[in-house]
């Protein structure tokens, strides 16, 4: 059994994968709403055990059997490169990736947990490349997530980050596409290129941000405009389009950080341009975002289904109906597991 859990800014998910021949099946998933945290910033134990309290009850709740967690990180607390060596061996380039961490990462080495991923090795370029993956996190944030789990009564066993996660639930593996998890807090896009993280981005705008917009523009208060943004969002007609005048300039500003990101990682780091968009998050089910998205972005736009290669059987099929793309972080964290 491999255990997912995804402590998300508003929401926080679950989800165990059993294997099943050659693949996995889903044992069991469930998310629950809370009050919302920024974890990095918490100091009081009482806070700690409140949010704590919400993973006990999703892990009972959910029937989750195993108590080992994967956990992830929020993308914009992380850090996270490509970087380009020589061709060396893996355990040079364990080495190299210590050195070379040192001189780009914000933070002291001795306050960071490092990982590297080798994500390929361009033999026939010239001169020929290794394109390693490195993310770093200051060691306080990782050990606060393991508090909450700690108190949750759960054990964590390896912690990733959001859109490594995200990339191995949705990321087709012949393909550069860009995907996108529209959460409360943040929007972060990855670029996966052959079912590799090749790039990674977090816009510090998403859902609460709409919500704020319907708020004061239609100057009601936050749990009305939490109803109008997920019942009528971008569609032109609703309240005489006000709802979508109000969200379109928060998305415009969405959609022109996703362009400038897909425009860098093509000419900063030579990348393929991305075919197509693959959406995940609660935010991706507001009313008419896919179609806008479609416009701005003039791409082929998708709701990601993380559950697209697992065994599901048909009764818990149903009662995910809709709710697939908020699971996609913790699928991608129980498939490590796997
Ligand atoms: N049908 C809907 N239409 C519009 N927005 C929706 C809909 N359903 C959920 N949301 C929004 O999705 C957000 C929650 O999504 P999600 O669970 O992915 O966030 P999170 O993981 O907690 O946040 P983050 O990853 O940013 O920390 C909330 O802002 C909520 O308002
Ligand atoms: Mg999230």
């Amino acid at each position: 059994m491999s255990v997912g859990l995804d402590i998300g800014s508003k929401t926080i998910k679950m989800v165990e994968l059993s294997p099943d021949g050659k693949g996995m099946k889903l044992q069991a998933a469930g998310v629950l709403g809370y009050k919302g945290a920024d974890i990095e910033k918490l100091e009081d134990e009482k806070d700690f055990v409140a949010v704590a309290e919400v993973v006990r009850k999703l892990h009972k709740e959910a029937k989750i059997s195993s108590k080992e967690v994967v956990l992830s990180l929020p993308e914009h607390l992380v850090f996270t490169q490509t970087i380009k060596f020589p061709p060396l061996t893996d355990a040079e380039i364990a080495s190299a990736v210590k050195w070379e961490a040192e001189q780009i990462i914000p933070i002291p080495v001795a306050e960071a947990i490092i990982q590297h991923q080798i994500l390929e090795r361009r033999e026939k370029a010239s001169p020929p490349v290794v394109i390693v993956l490195l993310v770093a996190a200051p060691r306080s944030l990782v050990e606060k997530y393991a508090k909450i789990v700690h108190l949750g009564r759960l054990t964590p066993v390896a912690v990733e980050t959001d859109l490594v996660a995200l990339v191995r639930a949705l990321a087709p593996p012949d393909k550069t596409v860009l995907i996108v998890d529209f959460g409360a807090k943040s929007t972060d896009l990855a670029i996966a290129k052959n079912g590799l993280l090749s790039f990674s981005r977090s816009i510090p705008t998403a859902g609460e941000a709409f919500t704020r917009a319907v708020a004061q523009a239609l100057d009601v208060e936050p749990a009305q405009a939490e109803e109008y943004k997920k019942t009528y969002g971008l569609s032109e007609e609703k309240l005489e389009g006000k709802v979508k005048s109000s969200l379109s300039s928060v998305f415009k500003v969405v959609t022109d950080e996703i362009k400038k990101a897909i425009h860098y990682y093509q000419t900063e780091e030579q990348g393929d341009a991305p075919k197509s968009l693959i959406l995940s998050g609660g935010t991706s089910g507001m009313p008419d975002a896919l179609s806008e998205l479609t416009n701005l972005l003039e791409m082929e736009v998708e709701i990601g289904n993380p559950f697209k290669n697992i065994t599901v059987d048909p009764g818990m099929e149903k009662s995910l109906a809709g709710y697939a793309p908020l699971y996609s972080v913790a699928v991608g964290l129980a498939l490590r597991g796997k």
